[in-house]
């Protein structure tokens, strides 16, 4: 049986996007239960000050800044984790941008950058990493998709749902490809958690009614995403792959697929305003 509270001992994290939100949350996670975490980011100062206060901890951390769509800057950052301690064990694909542009306004350069950073960065980044966990035998990926991966995203333009499916398919591809070199590959699928994609997005009384529509009527928080990602990335979870996991406070419901007439149905439920359902 494994030590629950040092369960990331001897591993090694690359987080994306951890100089705040939810990546910052799952930085502060792995190092707290032992790991040595890279905490990169496109913002260096962000990076740098969350590799600091996770230092300042006692557990071994480096912040690297690196843009996850560039492969370039990902393969340096693998280097410099692998330089600094030795191997990578866990990589979390957390680092986004979110644009509520409407489908006629999105350019082709906003369109290209949200799949060059939601997309290309997943693409990018893990196969980076997947060397050394092979040499391990072990591997843990998590991606952040979200509940815009199973439906359509509550705030964002049709480019942030479009991405949040594609990281569900490549998802389901690494587990698939992956599992016989005890590699796992699993999705989050977040609703609406408190980080400042959200709130600097979001007027408040939108955020309000938000709230007021979830089955649990508040926002998620960082740190319940990071315990997710924290059992999907632990021995515990060893048995699953190619999922994901709604963290939703019950938003989104998908029901299993049902036999109709003959042919299969699946049928989502979206449980979006009470006023609706009642
Ligand atoms: N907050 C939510 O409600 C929510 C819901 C569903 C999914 N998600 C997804 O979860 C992930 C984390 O979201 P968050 O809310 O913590 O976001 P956030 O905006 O608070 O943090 C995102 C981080 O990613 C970094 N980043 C942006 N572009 C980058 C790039 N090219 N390379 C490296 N880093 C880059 C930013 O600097 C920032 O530190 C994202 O993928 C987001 O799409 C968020």
């Amino acid at each position: 049986m494994s030590d629950r509270n040092m369960r990331f001992k001897d591993k090694v994290a690359i987080i994306t996007g951890a100089g705040r939100g939810m990546g910052a949350a799952f930085a502060r996670l792995f190092a707290a239960e032992g790991a040595a975490v890279t905490v990169s980011d496109v913002d260096t100062a962000a990076a740098q000050r969350i590799s600091d206060e996770i230092a300042g901890s006692g557990a071994r951390s480096i912040a690297v800044n690196c843009d996850v769509g560039k492969r370039e800057q990902v393969q340096a950052m693998v280097q410099q984790t692998l330089e600094a301690f030795g191997t990578v064990s866990i990589l979390v694909n957390n680092a986004g941008i979110l644009y509520r542009t409407p489908v006629e306004s999105i350019s082709e350069e906003e369109w290209n950058l949200v799949m060059s950073v939601k997309v290309n960065g997943v693409v990018l980044c893990s196969p980076a990493v997947i060397a050394p966990m092979k040499e391990q035998g072990w591997g843990r990926i998590v991606n952040l998709s979200s509940s815009a991966g199973k439906t359509v995203s509550t705030l964002g333009g049709v480019h942030y749902t479009a991405s949040k499916h594609a990281v569900l398919g490549i998802t389901r591809g690494f587990a698939r490809e992956l599992a016989p070199y005890g590699i796992t590959a699993n999705a989050i699928c977040p609703g609406l958690i408190a980080t400042e994609m959200v709130l600097d997005n979001t007027p408040a009384d939108e955020l309000r009614a938000w709230e007021e529509s979830f089955p649990i009527q508040r926002l998620g928080s960082p740190e319940e995403a990071a315990w997710l990602g924290g059992f999907l990335a632990s021995d515990e979870a060893a048995y699953i792959t190619g999922a994901a996991f709604d963290l939703t406070g019950g938003d989104l419901m998908v029901c299993e697929p049902i036999a109709g007439g003959g042919v299969w149905v699946a049928e989502a439920v979206r449980l979006r305003t009470r006023k609706y359902w009642e």
